[in-house]
């Protein structure tokens, strides 16, 4: 708690006291329909071949309310977690590690204590009591760690999983489910010869964030999964630290998204592949009823480019070669469907799904006002609107009114001021943390995506990634590429306090590339 001795008092309920004894005792006015003890530990788990991997995990029980509610997976990820829309839940969430520890669920609406905001970060053998009504439609969100300056090794080492919602309108479409309904959770690791884990972080994962160099398909190595010749539903999650993943079917089948960060789209859509950025979800509906007994089909991880020519003449020579390599992406697979069964079951693709307004800019509550998002840099590190991460503190421009709808412009800070910058900066460092792509991330609710602009008309390498970007469905992450521009409306209701936003690049946002919004 040593960052929160500085409390302004611009925050009201925000008392040190107060954080303190947030989480502390349940309250008994709330009555959880169903409560799950959700425990964060080390373990040695196998995952590769041979000796057992040091892992940090979250293990769970459901102590109240129905079993289905928690579903063990049998890797190092913690139990996917069930959830219906109007449920009434409590978590015990209790941290067993010799290091500061809190947990943050990505994508649900809920209240500023519940959301596992860094400042409520608890000490080894303390518990944390949330309590909150699921409030999101259908959908597939997460949990993950979400603490000081150890967001990414925590995530890193394992303490991230899944979280489903179910919901009445869902329900009616009856997409596929049960066994046909499957978490695809994509990670990617590197390991000692030892078997353990591998994190370093140099200058260039500083800048660039970890990239493994194994996959790893729900916590495990072993990515083949038997399918009948039916549809499934793919639940697909990015919980990487960095890798931007560009999904398509190896047999160049177009891919069909049925959902995105924030649950079901309108309808339907089809991509040639999609770009998935750390936190990002997609589902796909996938449709084996055609295929052989006995074959296959990959989804891969296609290669692609991180744009970095026109910022090329900033590095220093030597330094550019190595930031070429790591812009090349690559093909990795990520999972393999081995056609085991014929089955004549299938249901039909809907050609709609759950219907949603479309926002303008005449929807949202002051029109002539838009809150930017401008990401920047400064001695070497990220910044979002001019400054790094501050645990309590917000700026006049991070002030946002509860219940409103806002407009949102997230954008990169001007090339003249970068350039400016950049000159006392030596090597390639300057041009590979120009060329970053920055996945942004806002807590609370989801958005929507308005308009997606490319400004760099030099960008040759845009064009292999542009047409991976789903626009249409809810959002809480979009991936900003460099030179882009992208507005977006979003809702903030209900919940007053801090709520972050941050790059999720966990090696960016522990560096410090997160900020507070104070809705209030
Ligand atoms: Cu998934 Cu604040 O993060
Ligand atoms: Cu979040
Ligand atoms: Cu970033």
């Amino acid at each position: 708690y040593a960052a929160l001795g500085t409390i302004t008092a611009a925050m009201p309920g925000f008392s040190l006291a107060e954080i303190r004894s947030a989480g502390k005792t349940a309250n008994s006015a709330f009555k959880a329909d169903v409560e799950i003890a959700l425990t964060a530990q080390a373990a040695d788990m196998p995952i590769l071949p041979g000796a057992h991997t040091h892992v940090l995990t979250y293990r769970g029980k459901v102590l109240n309310g129905p079993q289905t509610a928690l579903k063990e997976l049998p890797g190092y990820l913690g139990p996917i977690l069930n959830f219906e829309r109007g449920q009434k839940v409590r978590i015990y969430f209790r941290n067993q590690l010799p290091e500061p520890c809190i947990t943050h669920w990505h994508g649900m609406h809920v209240p500023q204590v519940m959301d596992g905001h860094p400042m409520y970060a608890i000490d080894q053998g303390e518990q944390y009591i949330y309590e909150f009504e699921v409030d999101n439609p259908a959908g597939t969100n997460w949990y993950h760690a979400h603490t000081h300056e150890l967001t990414a090794t925590q995530v890193y080492q394992g303490l991230g999983g899944l979280i489903t919602v179910t919901d009445e309108a869902e329900r009616r479409l009856e997409l596929p489910s049960g066994e046909y309904d499957l978490p695809l959770i994509i990670q990617d690791r590197s390991f000692t010869q030892g078997n353990q884990l591998r994190y370093m972080l140099g200058m260039h994962q500083r800048m660039q964030g970890f990239w493994g160099d194994t996959i790893l398909l729900n916590g495990q190595k072993d990515n083949v999964i038997p399918v009948k010749t039916r549809a499934y539903r793919l639940r697909i999650l990015n919980a990487s630290n960095a890798r931007i993943y560009k999904l398509g079917w190896n047999d160049g089948t177009p891919l069909t998204a049925i959902g995105t960060d924030g649950g079901l789209l309108p309808r339907p859509e089809t991509f040639p592949y999609i770009m998935l950025a750390p936190a990002e979800r997609v589902e796909l509906w996938v449709d084996f009823s055609d295929r052989k007994v006995g074959s296959d089909l990959t989804l891969h991880s296609l290669p692609y480019q991180i744009p970095t020519s026109h910022m090329g003449g900033m590095g220093g020579r030597g330094r550019m070669g190595m930031m070429d390599q790591a812009g090349q992406h690559e093909a990795l697979s990520i999972a393999t469907f081995r056609i085991a069964e014929r089955t004549s079951d299938s249901p039909k693709l809907p050609d709609r799904l759950i219907p949603m307004q479309r926002w303008t800019a005449s929807h949202v509550t002051q029109p002539d006002k838009t809150v930017p998002i401008a990401i920047g840099m400064r001695h070497m590190s990220f910044q979002l609107n001019g400054r790094t991460f501050e645990m309590e503190n917000y700026q006049e421009i991070e002030k946002i009114p509860v219940n409103s709808l806002q407009r949102i412009r997230i954008f990169h800070e001007s090339g003249m001021r970068m350039g400016r910058m950049g000159g006392g900066m030596r090597g390639g460092g300057m041009g590979m943390m120009m060329s970053q792509p920055h996945p942004i991330h806002i807590h609370g609710q989801q958005f929507q995506i308005v308009s997606r602009t490319q400004t760099n008309s030099q960008s040759s390498a845009y064009n292999t990634i542009k047409d991976g970007f789903i626009n249409n469905g809810w959002k809480d992450t979009v991936l900003v590429w460099l030179g882009e521009e992208i507005e977006i409306i979003k809702p903030f209701q209900d919940h007053v306090g801090l709520f972050l936003y941050h790059c999720h690049n966990l090696e960016h946002e522990d560096m410090g590339m997160m900020r507070n919004f104070w809705v209030g």
